[in-house]
């Protein structure tokens, strides 16, 4: 697939993905997340890509939400497959075995907050605005603000950014959580590919097992996630890795880990 609304960059063993529909604050409509089921498709195949690095064009915003532009022409029944479209696309970035970081230039609103909250970590820039402003045009969230928001940074903090609709800035996004970093702007691709430097050199199976024990035992109880983490950890110490890596502390040097 030839891509209108991506921007892709190989760094190394980094996919730098940028949304790029600056002129539309980079709105989402279904033609872009078209591209982006399909890339994730090719990045996930790809071998030598090992971390993802997602952002928006322009200094202006990560993602403004969903296109109101085709949220106009919704109706009932249209609505729910637009939202499970969305919904499962997300779901695969939260569920993606290689780490994706979102790095928020601007106004991550609507859909944009939610594709970032799907990322596994946030950083954002010091001028990154937060909100699910869906209330105000009479609507909600349907890209799964209602269910991160309140995963991510608690029932009543969410309740709070989800009914008033209203904005919040990067300083507060650290606060309750929202983001895990905050960096001036001109630092934000830096920062993004020193922390995501730093997690692609671990062990990929390790980095997997900490993706499906963290994101499934979530949505279980305690004693199942628990279970689930007993069993992970049965498969990591079955990998070299666990061997290099306990061989590496004891022989006092850096680990070489070859994800298997
Ligand atoms: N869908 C479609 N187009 C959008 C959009 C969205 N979610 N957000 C912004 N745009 C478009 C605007 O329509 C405008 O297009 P135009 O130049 O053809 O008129 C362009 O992007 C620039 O936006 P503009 O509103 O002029 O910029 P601004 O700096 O005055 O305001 C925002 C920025 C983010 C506050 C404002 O664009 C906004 O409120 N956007 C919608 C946010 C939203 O409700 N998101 C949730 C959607 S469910």
């Amino acid at each position: 697939m030839s891509f209108q609304n991506l921007l892709v960059e190989i760094e190394g063993a980094i996919g730098v993905v940028t949304i790029n529909r600056p002129d539309k604050l980079n709105a989402l409509n279904r033609r872009t997340l078209e591209e982006l089921s399909s890339l994730l498709s090719d990045l996930q195949a790809d071998e030598n890509i090992k971390g993802i690095l997602l952002t928006g064009s322009g200094e202006k915003a990560f993602v403004a939400g969903a296109d109101l532009k085709e949220i106009k022409d919704l109706n009932g029944e249209s609505a729910i497959r637009f939202a499970r479209f969305g919904q499962e696309l997300f779901d695969r970035i939260e569920n993606f075995p290689k780490p994706v970081i979102a790095l928020v230039n601007g106004f991550a609103l609507g859909g944009g907050c939610e594709l970032a909250m799907a990322c596994h970590i946030r950083i954002a820039s010091e001028n990154a605005r937060f909100g699910q402003p869906e209330i105000n045009l009479g609507i909600i969230p349907g890209y799964g603000g209602t269910q991160r928001l309140a995963r991510l940074i608690g029932k009543g903090r969410a309740l709070e950014i989800l009914l008033t609709g209203d904005m919040i800035d990067a300083r507060r996004a650290l606060e309750i959580g929202l983001v895990n970093r905050v960096v001036p702007a001109e630092k934000l691709m830096d920062q993004g590919k020193a922390l995501l430097g730093k997690i692609i050199d671990k062990g990929a199976i390790a980095v997997q097992s900490i993706f499906q024990a963290v994101n499934q035992g979530l949505n279980q109880t305690l004693d199942q996630g628990l279970h689930l983490e007993a069993f992970l950890f049965g498969r990591v110490c079955a990998t070299k890795d666990k061997d290099e890596g306990i061989s590496a502390f004891f022989e006092k040097r850096k680990p070489q880990f070859k994800g298997h």
